[in-house]
Order: C-alpha cells, then structure tokens, then sequence
C-alpha cells in the first residue's frame, strides 16, 4: 500500500510505503535519482543491533555506502551534542550536499535525522524508516524534526520532510510492550478524533490489537497515517487544523512536565484524553453514552503490562497531581490565547473541533470525574 502526501507549499510529495516485509526490499524503495549519493544509515544502539546488518546488507553495493552512525538509544540523545557528533561524522565520511540519509529507528531517530537532514549543507534528502508504532503512526509523517534544549523539549528544529517513507510493521515484533502500548495511544487519539471505523476496530479487536495480530496492526497503521496525512496536508505548518491532533495533549505534556518526563508520553496521553472526553461531555458536545464508550475504549489500552489486562487502569499520574498544579502546568500551552486555556474536544465519536476555551471551573470538574473513576 502507498499513500502520498502532498506538500503544496514545496508542490511535492512524500511518499509512504507500508507493506509487512517492506524493510527487506528497502535498497528497490531508495529513488533513482538517490543511488549515485553517498548514502549514510543512521540509527541508535538498539535498533542497530536489531536490523542494522538487515540494512547494510542491502545498501552495501551503491557505489557510495558509507556505512552507519549509531547514537545511544534513548530521549538523550536528541541533543545538540549528539548533532554535532552526526555532522562532524558526515563530513568525516566526506559527505556533502549529494549525501542520502537514512533514518532507522523511533521517534528519537526520526526527529534528530530530519533536524541534521535541514540543515546539512543546507539541506539533503532522507529516507525514513520508522520502527516504534509512535513513528509509524505519528512522528515520521508530518515534517515536524528537532532536538532538545535545557529549556524544554523540541525547542530547536525545522520543519523538514523525507522524500520517502518505508513502514514495516513486522519491526515492531521485537517493541516492548510498553513502547507498543504507548504508541497505541495515538491510534486511540486517531480513532476518537478523525476515524469512526477505527475507533469500532479498537473497540471490538482489543484482543487480537494486544496480541499484535499482523492484519490488525496494518490496519491500525493504514488508518492512522491516513488520518495523519489528511491533517497535515490541510495545514503544513501546524497554523490551524493540526491542533486537532492535539486530543489529549494538553494535559499530558502538563502531567509529564510534572514527573519530570519520567512519565511515558503515551500513558500521559491516555490519561490527557479521559480528562478531554469528561470535558467534551460536560459541555455537552457529546452524550453520556458516548463518553462511556470512549473512555472504556481508552482504558483498554491504558495499561502498564498487557498481562495485568484486570487490575490496572493507569489514572496514576492524574491522581498524583492535584488540579491546581496541572491546570497551571497547562497554561503554557501553544494553543492558549487571550488568557485562556485551550483544549480540543470532541463533537462526537470520529470528530474532534478546533481548541475550545475551558474555564478552570470547567477542569477541575472534569478532573473531579476523572479520577473518581473506578
Ligand atoms: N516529530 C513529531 O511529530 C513527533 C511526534 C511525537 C513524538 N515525537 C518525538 O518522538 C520521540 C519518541 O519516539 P519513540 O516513542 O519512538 O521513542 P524512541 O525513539 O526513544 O524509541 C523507544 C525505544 O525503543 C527502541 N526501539 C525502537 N524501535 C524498536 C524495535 N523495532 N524493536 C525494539 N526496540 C526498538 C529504541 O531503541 C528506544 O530505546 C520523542 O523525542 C518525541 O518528542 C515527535
């Protein structure tokens, strides 16, 4: 399956394969016009030594390999170190503005390889293959690349997109379960916001979801780029649309603010979305019945280990703050204005509406709902 999409403000397109097995024949997916470039894999610690050789293996015989750059696995190294490091071996490998960059890995790959791949001789061409259902479903599509900064998360960076993308959903057999089930929470976001049909998928499939069915999996990732796509292609620069995408963001960029990013931003998304669906009910966009079905959707994904299906329900990090300090915590948010807080809600089951201003009155109501589930 190949979906496109269109970037009017540059009039091209990336392109995105998602096929089971597709990382095996990704040396045909790399562009003609690419195969005479000095072509760089670069990936982290992890992934390297997962499908690192797979890769090689396939890329050894362009006329200018230049093997692989690894950088430790984890948040850390979305760091200007860490760039620096990437350039200053680019150009040891006498790469220069005809250089293809390949981008194995997470969210963490993606992000850091599309920031250097910017602004690299300004600017070259990269390949990215997402391999944590997060990238798949959500970081890899979208041109948002960048590192971090002591003053917050993703305050450096560029908006920069691949030319291709490669999705292989049989990369995820080796995720952990709590990668996977973090990036489970932006299929859910998906499924409320934009797309009835995969909310019913989730709600009806969370068995075979949770074993990692492949048909089920390439289907939650089909939907969800999809979904990605049409968001994106309607608003680029993240100037409008795009908030929609925020569901749930508000309060989980606020509750893993306050654990000081120990929290995992797709269990803080989980709980982000039940405090959005009570306030979506309170102010009356959707019925208490709706509201039921989401949040019982929410909270079979909502789990620390998919074993303790039973006993976990995974509030935690909302009960532990009060709602004062969240509420505060949100008010730095980029989608506040005129002294108001804003949140996306949504309309009904498959459709989010741009940030409505919510009155703290309105939060610790819903705060109260939240954690006074059972
Ligand atoms: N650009 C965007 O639009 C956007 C959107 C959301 C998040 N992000 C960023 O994405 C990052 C998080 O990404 P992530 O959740 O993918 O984390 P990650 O890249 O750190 O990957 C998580 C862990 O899984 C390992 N891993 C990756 N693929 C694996 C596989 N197939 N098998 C086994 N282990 C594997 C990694 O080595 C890492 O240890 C954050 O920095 C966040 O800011 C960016």
């Amino acid at each position: 399956m190949v979906i496109r999409l269109g970037l009017k403000a540059q009039n091209s397109e990336v392109i995105i394969h998602i096929e089971q097995g597709s990382v095996r024949t990704l040396a045909q997916m790399i562009p003609p016009q690419y195969h005479a470039h000095a072509i760089v894999l670069l990936t982290d610690s992890t992934v390297a030594t997962l499908y690192g050789d797979m890769i090689v293996e396939q890329c050894k015989d362009f006329a200018r390999w230049k093997g692989v750059i690894t950088i430790p696995a984890g948040e850390a190294s979305k760091s200007r170190a860490i760039r620096d490091a990437i350039e200053d071996e680019l150009f040891a490998r006498e790469c220069g503005r005809d250089t293809l960059l390949l981008a194995l890995g997470g969210g963490v790959v993606g992000d850091l390889a599309g920031f250097v791949a910017a602004t690299f001789c300004r600017g070259i061409p990269f390949v990215s293959i997402p391999t944590t259902l997060m990238a798949m479903t959500d970081s890899a599509i979208g041109g948002k690349t960048g590192i971090n900064h002591a003053s917050g998360k993703n305050l450096l960076g560029a908006f920069y997109h691949p030319h291709t993308i490669v999705i292989d959903p049989q990369l995820l057999d080796s995720l952990p379960d709590a990668e996977f089930i973090g990036g489970l929470a932006e299929v859910v976001k998906y499924g409320c916001i934009g797309d009835e049909q995969l909310f019913a998928l989730l709600e009806e499939s969370s068995s075979d979801v949770l074993a990692r069915t492949p048909e089920i999996i390439q289907e939650l990732i089909i939907r969800s780029v999809s979904q990605k796509v049409q968001v994106v292609s309607h608003d680029e620069k993240e100037s409008g649309l795009r908030a929609i995408l925020n569901f749930g963001h508000t309060t989980a960029h606020a509750l893993e603010q306050l654990s000081h990013y120990k929290l995992a931003h797709g269990l803080a998304v989980y709980q982000g979305m039940v405090l959005a669906t009570h306030l979506s009910c309170r102010k009356g966009l959707i019925t208490h019945e709706q509201c039921k079905r989401i949040l019982r959707v929410i909270g079979m994904y909502n789990i620390v280990d998919k074993d303790a299906l039973q006993t976990r329900s995974a509030l935690h990090a909302l009960r532990e703050c009060s709602a004062d300090e969240i509420w505060r915590a949100c008010a730095n948010d980029k989608k506040n204005s005129g002294g108001n807080h804003k949140f996306v809600l949504l309309e009904t089951i498959g459709r989010a509406r741009e940030p409505l201003p919510i009155s703290k009155e309105e939060f610790f109501q819903a705060y109260h709902d939240a954690v006074s589930m059972p």
